[in-house]
This record gives structure tokens, C-alpha cells and sequence, in this order.
């Protein structure tokens, strides 16, 4: 099988200092790629996460440079664009990836929190495709890949607001998706499980070892690469698993008379809410066909 290779390609991993986006980066570089490795953090030694990986890579023979914007304001993601514009010319790839937990109960959770937390993953996506959009389109070539994650879709007590964002983000692509149709543009999501310093007091010791950033790495470089060629999928990756997600929507129940009562919900609820033999929606067609079938059935009867 061929290697995939980002030789000449340029690829933005945000988030980049440490965790699974300095992995993403590794990747990247040691498969040719120029990468711009955006992060706000500083390590215990003071220097910036972001200048220590760029310099790694360097050193180990890549192509890198930091740049330490932050993604959660309009005016910092425009210098994260234009820096990589100015220094490399184009945009081959983008992995959002920067993100931050701000964990408390429901009625604990401050306006602040939860803001913070939207800033950095959701705002910073749509900050993020509104200024790459532009040049992947001029390049009519681009990659991209927001990073959501399980919680958002099963949820985890205390994180409403890190839920509400890496759901909106599955949001965001979906409707993305549609406004790239005919492009060379590709846009997907991965939700990872590994062990970083944002996870690594949840999760059992036991597991540490199985749990590296590098397992998620090439499910995230693989949606990168030129031979991804489909849009609004969402994927899953850790500890060696690697699986689609997707939405699924019960057969459930068509009433074809006029008025349907609170009883004839609650009568067939069982079924209406059975999974078995469940359809995968992927798109707002498909999911007006499965509404309308049964007027579609009254009209042509
Ligand atoms: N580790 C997991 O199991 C897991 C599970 C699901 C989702 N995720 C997601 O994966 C991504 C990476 O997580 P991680 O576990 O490597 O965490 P991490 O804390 O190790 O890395 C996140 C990095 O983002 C940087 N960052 C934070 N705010 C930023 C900003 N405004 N601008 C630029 N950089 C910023 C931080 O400095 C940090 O280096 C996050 O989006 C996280 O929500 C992780």
C-alpha cells in the first residue's frame, strides 16, 4: 500500500504544546508536512509549550513553527491564519484541536465557565473554518478536522458546558458539510480517548499504558490526507479502537390519522423508542424522507 505522505503540505494543529495534539503534529512532521503548532500554555519551566514542540521537531529533522494565539478570540485566530500565510503560503490541513475543561455541577457552573469553555472548542471552530474556508477555497484543496468527544454525545456529570460545545461542534460540520459539496474541501470529526494531563487523574493507572495520544494520531492524520474524499463523518479512536459514529433513528411508528393523542404516544412508546433494526441518518434529506414517508404513502394512494 502506498505511504501517505504531507510532503509540500502545510497542516495548523491547535493545541499543539502537548497531549494528543503534539502527537497529531509528531505525526505530521516525520510524514513531511510543514506544521504550525499553535498553543497558549507554558510548561513549569516557563517556556511555551508551542516553542518547545516547534523546536522538537526541528531537531528531529522536521519542518515546524509556533505560533501562541489563542483560538477563543476572532482577532487571534486571524494572526494564527495570516502567520501560517505569511511564513508557509497555504493551508493544506487544520486539526482544532486547543481545548480546556472548567468541570462543576449544573447549578455551580458559572456564566464565566461555561463561556470559556465554548470560547476555546465551539467559537474557536467557527472562528477557525470562517478563516480557513477562504483560502482552502482559493487552494480548492483543504483538510480539516474538529476534535469533539464522547461526552458530548452520552455527557459526563459536571461537564454541561464542555457537552454543549463538542456537540455543537458535531452541529457545526453537519451543516459545514452541506456548503462544501463540490469542493476539494473535506471536513470531519474524531472524538479520542488517551491518556493527557487533561484526563489522566480520571482515568485508572492501570490503563495509562494503553492510553497514548500516538494510538488516536492516525485516525486524526489519516481524515488530513488527500485520500480522505468524504465530509461530516465522525470517528472514534483510542486505545487502539477505531469506529465510526453515527445517528441512528428507530423505525418507529407512522399514524395516518388526522389527530394523534398524548394516548396513542404513550401506548406505542415501546415502539416508537425500539432501536432494533434502527436506519443511520447522514443527511437533512434523509431525515425529511423518513418524517414524510408516510405522507408521501397518503398522497400517491
Ligand atoms: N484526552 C482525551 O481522552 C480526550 C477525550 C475527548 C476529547 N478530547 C479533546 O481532545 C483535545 C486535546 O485534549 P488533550 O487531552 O490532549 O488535552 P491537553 O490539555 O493535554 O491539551 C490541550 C492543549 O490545548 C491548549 N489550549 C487551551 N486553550 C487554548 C487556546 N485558547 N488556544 C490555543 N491552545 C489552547 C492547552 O494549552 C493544551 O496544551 C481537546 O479538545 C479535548 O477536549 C480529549
Amino acid at each position: 500500500m502506498k505511504e501517505t505522505d504531507f510532503k509540500n503540505q502545510v497542516v495548523v494543529v491547535t493545541g499543539a504544546g502537548q497531549g494528543l495534539g503534539r502527537a497529531y503534529a509528531e505525526l505530521f512532521a516525520s510524514r513531511g508536512a510543514a506544521v504550525v503548532v499553535n498553543d497558549t500554555g507554558f510548561g513549569e519551566d516557563g517556556q511555551a509549550l508551542a516553542d518547545k514542540v516547534a523546536e522538537f521537531i526541528r531537531a528531529s529533522g522536521g519542518e515546524a513553527v509556533s505560533i501562541k494565539e489563542s483560538v477563543a478570540e476572532r482577532d487571534s485566530v486571524k494572526r494564527i491564519v495570516e502567520g501560517t500565510l505569511q511564513r508557509y503560503g497555504r493551508i493544506d490541513a487544520l486539526v482544532h484541536n486547543a481545548g480546556i475543561v472548567r468541570d462543576r455541577p449544573i447549578l455551580e457552573m458559572s456564566d464565566e465557565a461555561f463561556n470559556n469553555v465554548l470560547n476555546v472548542h465551539l467559537y474557536g471552530s467557527f472562528y477557525l473554518l470562517q478563516e480557513i474556508h477562504p483560502v482552502m477555497c482559493r487552494q480548492d484543496y483543504g483538510r480539516i478536522v474538529l476534535i469533539t468527544s464522547s461526552a458530548a454525545l452520552h455527557g459526563v456529570a459536571t461537564q454541561t458546558n464542555y457537552a454543549a460545545a463538542k456537540a455543537g461542534i458535531f452541529g457545526l460540520v453537519q451543516a459545514y458539510k452541506e456548503e462544501l459539496s463540490g469542493r476539494n474541501i473535506q471536513c470531519n470529526m474524531v472524538a479520542p480517548l488517551a491518556v493527557t494531563q487533561m484526563t489522566s487523574e480520571s482515568i485508572n493507572p492501570d490503563f495509562h499504558k494503553f492510553l497514548k495520544p500516538e494510538k488516536v494520531a492516525p485516525m486524526v492524520a489519516y481524515l488530513c490526507s488527500k485520500e480522505c474524499t468524504f465530509s461530516g463523518c465522525l470517528y472514534a479512536a483510542g486505545a487502539g479502537y477505531y469506529g465510526r459514529i453515527g445517528i441512528f433513528w428507530s423505525n418507529g411508528v407512522y399514524f395516518s390519522n388526522d389527530t394523534v393523542s398524548i394516548e396513542d404516544i404513550a401506548e406505542n412508546l415501546e415502539k416508537i423508542s425500539d432501536m432494533k433494526n434502527s436506519t443511520h441518518i447522514s443527511s437533512s434529506i434523509h431525515s425529511a424522507r423518513k418524517f414524510m414517508r408516510n405522507v408521501f404513502k397518503q398522497i400517491n394512494s
